[in-house]
C-alpha cells in the first residue's frame, strides 16, 4: 500500500512539472504603468511635460498651436493626456479625449515641431529619472500616435 502511494505521488509530481502548474506559479510581467509607479509619477512627468511644451517657442511661433494652447485649459489638457498614458501603459484608467487625429487636425503640426516635443519629453523623463528601458517603452507609445499628429 505504502509503495504504491508512494509511486502515485512520483507520477503527479511528473504530471505537475510538464504541467501549466509550474507556470502559474511564475509572476505576471509588471504592466509599465506598474513599473512607473502609478499614477502621480505619471501625472509628475506629463505636468512638467506640459508647462514645458506651453513655453516652448518653436511650437508658440506656430500660429496654430498657439491659438489652441491659448484657448485649451493647461490643467484639462494634463488631465487627458496622463489618462490617455495611464491606459495606453496598462492601468486601469479610462481615457475619454478624443482621439489624436481628430484633436490634432487643425494644428499644422510638422516634423520639427514634432522632435521639439519629442526632446522636451525625453527632458522631462530624465528630471523624474524614469529608466532607460521604460523612456524607449514611452517613446515607442508616443511614436504610435506621429502618423495621426504629425500632418505636414
Ligand atoms: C508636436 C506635438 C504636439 C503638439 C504641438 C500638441 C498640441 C496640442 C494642443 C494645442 C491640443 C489642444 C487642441 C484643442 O483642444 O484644440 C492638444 C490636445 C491633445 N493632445 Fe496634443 N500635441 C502634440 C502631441 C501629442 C501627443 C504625442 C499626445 C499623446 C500621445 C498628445 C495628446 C493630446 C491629448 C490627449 C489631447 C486632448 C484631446 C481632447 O481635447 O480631447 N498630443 N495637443
Amino acid at each position: 500500500m505504502k509503495k504504491s502511494l508512494t509511486l502515485a505521488s512520483a507520477m503527479l509530481l511528473l504530471v505537475l512539472r510538464g504541467s501549466n502548474f509550474a507556470h502559474a506559479a511564475e509572476p505576471a510581467p509588471r504592466s509599465l504603468y506598474d513599473r512607473l509607479g502609478g499614477a502621480y509619477p505619471i501625472a509628475a512627468v506629463v505636468d512638467d511635460f506640459i508647462e514645458s511644451l506651453q513655453l516652448n517657442e518653436t511650437l508658440n511661433a506656430n500660429p496654430a498651436i498657439k491659438a489652441a494652447r491659448t484657448r485649451v485649459p493647461a490643467a484639462g489638457l494634463k488631465f487627458h493626456v496622463t489618462t490617455l498614458v495611464c491606459q495606453a501603459t496598462g492601468g486601469p484608467c479610462k481615457y475619454v479625449g478624443r482621439d489624436m487625429k481628430t484633436s490634432h487636425a487643425r494644428l499644422n503640426i510638422s516634423e520639427k515641431e514634432w522632435q521639439v516635443m519629442l526632446a522636451e519629453f525625453r527632458k522631462s523623463l530624465d528630471k523624474f529619472k524614469v529608466p532607460a528601458a521604460e523612456q524607449r517603452e514611452l517613446v515607442e507609445i508616443v511614436n504610435g500616435t506621429k502618423k495621426d499628429i504629425v500632418t505636414r
